[in-house]
């Protein structure tokens, strides 16, 4: 697909049809999400990812507002490496070496949807997440913290571009 026309095509789906996605389907993503760019290139992003469609149906049940949960086949949790971040904090100080780790998850999760649209499947973001209870549930150890997660599965619909506010609304020219 032509690059523009994906960025245009890629939106969140939240409805699937139920088909399974592939492990060479899963890699294929997760390995668009390590290309992203990131902080001085430490990659502070660890991924949990699951095809078991119990683990990703119960999260729901027990720890999380995914309504669509019991139709995903494919679920990535995006976390950081606690040991990454402290280094990034001692470099670039407390917050923003932290909100550089956050840009890094941010980054790998938009390079795994975009890709899941190149590949005709359809991804959503979950940005709030009870860190401890999606810990517990997917097995994540302490020294890694649940910073996003990404739903993936084949698009019940096609979804038309979504309107985005226009240029001249956010964007600010500066000098000549
Ligand atoms: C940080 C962040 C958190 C998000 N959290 C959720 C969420 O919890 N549930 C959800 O359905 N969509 C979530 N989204 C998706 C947005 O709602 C969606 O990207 C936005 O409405 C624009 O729609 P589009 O992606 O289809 O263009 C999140 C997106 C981002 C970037």
């Amino acid at each position: 697909m032509q690059f523009t026309e994906l960025l245009k095509k890629r939106r969140c789906i939240r409805s699937y049809t139920g088909e399974g996605i592939t492990k060479e389907q899963a890699v294929k993503i997760l390995d668009a999400g390590i290309r992203a760019p990131n902080s001085c290139n430490y990659q502070a992003w660890r991924f949990y990812a699951t095809l078991d469609r119990k683990l990703i149906a119960d999260y729901h049940q027990k720890a999380a507002n995914i309504p669509w949960a019991s139709d995903i086949p494919f679920l990535v949790v995006i976390c950081l490496d606690n040991e990454v971040v402290e280094r990034l904090q001692k470099q670039f100080g407390e917050e923003r070496g932290k909100l550089f780790a956050y840009q890094d998850a941010a980054g790998a999760a938009n390079h795994m949807l975009l890709k899941a649209a190149d590949m005709g499947l359809g991804g959503c973001w979950i940005g709030p997440i009870d860190v401890e209870k999606c810990r517990e549930h997917f097995s994540i150890p302490a020294h890694h913290t649940p910073a996003a997660i990404i739903t993936i599965g084949v698009p019940k619909y096609d979804k038309g571009a979504r309107e985005r506010r226009p240029l001249d609304e956010v964007v600010t020219f500066i000098g000549e």
